[in-house]
């Protein structure tokens, strides 16, 4: 089968982009029709990466997020209200930043767009979930193969478990899962995934998982932790020139794909297979769509940006490409891992050195 679909879009309107700094997740969600975008838990030190994604998307920012006040790194947000952008946090917040605040079952609207905000407390008091147009912002809760880390001052590992289940996993199977955090290289999953696989998930009671866990309130509160978190509760924060690195993880378990090793091959050895590979329609390329534009593409290759590939998980399974390759090598390694993870790829091929190589090697290039 050849794909005759040079890319997939996803549904209702919706832009999307998602980036995994240090394990840290943020997440730009814009809307197709009117342009406006809606940017969830940036971090400080990263408005040029997020700038750049506005102006390569051709979006305009009409809000910012923080789904909970952050524990191992510095929100951006203080910076994008000086701005003028509306900020919004849960209504449990202590953030002394002017931040409107959401309560569980309002809306929050960005152009065409509607998410619907879920309060699920647990790993904070203010942690909040969105949910809309085939996906849900996850933020500290549900994380890829295990659940946010419940053991800080305030943290509550039965009442997250329950708010999980309640308000998480009642959404249906095909939602695609954008987490706050992803330590393994898997950028998103599904509730219908997790529901079936989430080792966490598998307790019969919030209370079965908090005796499980024996988490010890307040022990994860190291002075670093405690540090970031005062200066992401004051309104006016001194940030520091370089983003603070705080050793905390935020999740609990967590998924890998333990045992499968990314198979990786170079240009070189794939490009004489190329014309074959790709006239079978068995080649992705998971660069976001304008950077093919600029930089040009593989002849004959169908374009399934990363950021989106939750949305073709089911054309992916029922056609899986054999090799997937993206601008250097890195986007594709975390296509592989988190479609193996998903089950819907057994084994493709990473391109090591991505276009970039291919490119400087002077190989045919559309
Ligand atoms: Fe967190």
């Amino acid at each position: 089968m050849v794909r005759d679909e040079p890319r997939t879009a996803p549904p209702h309107e919706l832009v999307l982009k998602s980036w995994n700094d240090s394990g840290c997740h943020t997440h730009l969600l814009g809307c197709s029709v009117t342009r406006q975008a809606l940017l969830i838990d940036p971090k400080a030190g990263k408005q040029a990466v997020y700038e750049k994604a506005l102006a390569d998307y051709r979006l305009t920012l009409a809000g910012v997020v923080d789904t909970h006040t952050h524990a191992d790194h510095l929100s951006d947000s203080a910076a994008w209200i000086a701005r003028g952008v509306r900020c919004f946090m849960g209504q449990a917040t202590g953030c002394q930043r002017a931040v409107a605040r959401l309560r569980d079952g309002d809306s929050i609207e960005v152009g065409r767009l509607r998410f619907r905000v879920l309060e699920v407390p647990g790993h904070t008091q203010d942690s909040i979930a969105l949910a809309g147009h085939g996906v849900v912002v996850t933020g500290d809760t549900l994380m890829v193969g295990g659940l946010a880390r419940a053991d800080f001052r305030g943290s509550d590992p039965a009442q997250l478990f329950d708010g999980v289940r309640k308000k998480l996993l009642s959404l249906p199977d095909a939602t695609v899962v954008l987490p706050g955090h992803g330590y393994q290289d898997i950028l998103f999953t599904t509730i219908g995934h997790e529901r079936a696989h989430n080792p966490a998930l598998q307790h019969t009671s919030g209370r079965a998982y908090a005796d499980a866990l024996k988490a010890v309130a307040g022990a994860g509160n190291s002075p670093d932790v405690d540090a970031t978190l005062a200066l992401n509760l004051v309104a006016d924060p001194a940030l520091p020139d370089a983003p603070v690195a705080v050793a905390a993880c935020c999740s609990v378990g967590g998924a890998s794909i333990a045992g499968h090793t990314v198979r990786e091959q170079s240009c070189q050895e794939l490009a004489p297979r190329l014309a074959e590979i790709a006239a079978r329609g068995d080649w992705i390329d998971v660069r976001d769509p304008w950077e093919l534009s600029s930089d040009g593409r593989l002849p004959g290759v169908a374009n399934f940006p990363l950021s989106e590939l939750g949305f073709a998980l089911e054309t992916l399974r029922a056609h899986p490409p054999e090799v997937v390759s993206c601008k250097s090598g890195a986007r594709s390694a975390i296509a592989v891992k988190t479609l193996v993870y998903l089950g819907v790829l057994r084994d493709p091929i990473s391109m090591a050195g991505g276009f970039g190589k291919w490119k400087a090697s002077g190989l045919p290039i559309a």
